[in-house]
């Protein structure tokens, strides 16, 4: 289970950030062209939301599952003087969290907003916090954070 999780955890991450950036873009060519809020428009955000929120359940499960979280959980004095055991149990889950938090609530101000101008401006200011915060987060291969991890 635990390396079914994990392989799917690592492609989710290309989906969500793939809709991530096709929303990002999207808002901000909406924002500054004054074009209308489309239906499209709602059901790329909505998609975005979608995996965003599947991620963080995969996460979860991942975090209870991890012998590398385990390990970091059963002693965790020691566990914040290791670079490589505070990012997985620590920095990786917070950040991430925060990230979708930041997506979600902004998804939230976007549908309260009173003209489509704003709505574009609250998602692309909102969603690219969110994009920046998950792409420092992520173990990328290049990272001594996910050294011997892959691209998928
Ligand atoms: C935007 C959300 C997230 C992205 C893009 C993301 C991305 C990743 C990536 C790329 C990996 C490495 C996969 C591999 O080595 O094949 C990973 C591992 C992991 N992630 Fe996430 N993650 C996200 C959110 C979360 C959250 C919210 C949690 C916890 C609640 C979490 C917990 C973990 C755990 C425990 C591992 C595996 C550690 C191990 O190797 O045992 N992730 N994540």
């Amino acid at each position: 289970m635990y390396t079914g999780l994990l392989h799917t955890h690592s492609l989710v991450r290309w989906l969500m950030l793939i809709l991530l950036i096709m929303s990002v873009f999207r808002a901000y060519n909406g924002w500054k062209s004054r074009r209308t809020f489309t239906p499209g428009d709602k059901k790329l955000v909505l998609f975005t939301l979608i995996f965003s929120h599947v991620q963080l359940l995969i996460g979860f499960v991942l975090y209870m599952v991890s012998p590398i979280v385990q390990s970091a959980l059963a002693d965790m004095g020691s566990a914040m003087k290791d670079k490589m055991l505070r990012f997985w149990a620590v920095e990786h889950i917070a950040v991430m969290i925060l990230s979708i938090l930041i997506i979600t609530v902004g998804n939230a101000m976007a549908k309260r907003a009173t003209s489509d101008g704003e709505k574009f401006k609250k998602i692309f200011i909102y969603f690219t916090i969110g994009l920046v915060l998950i792409l420092i987060s992520i173990p990328w291969p290049f990272l001594q954070t996910g050294a011997g991890r892959g691209w998928f």
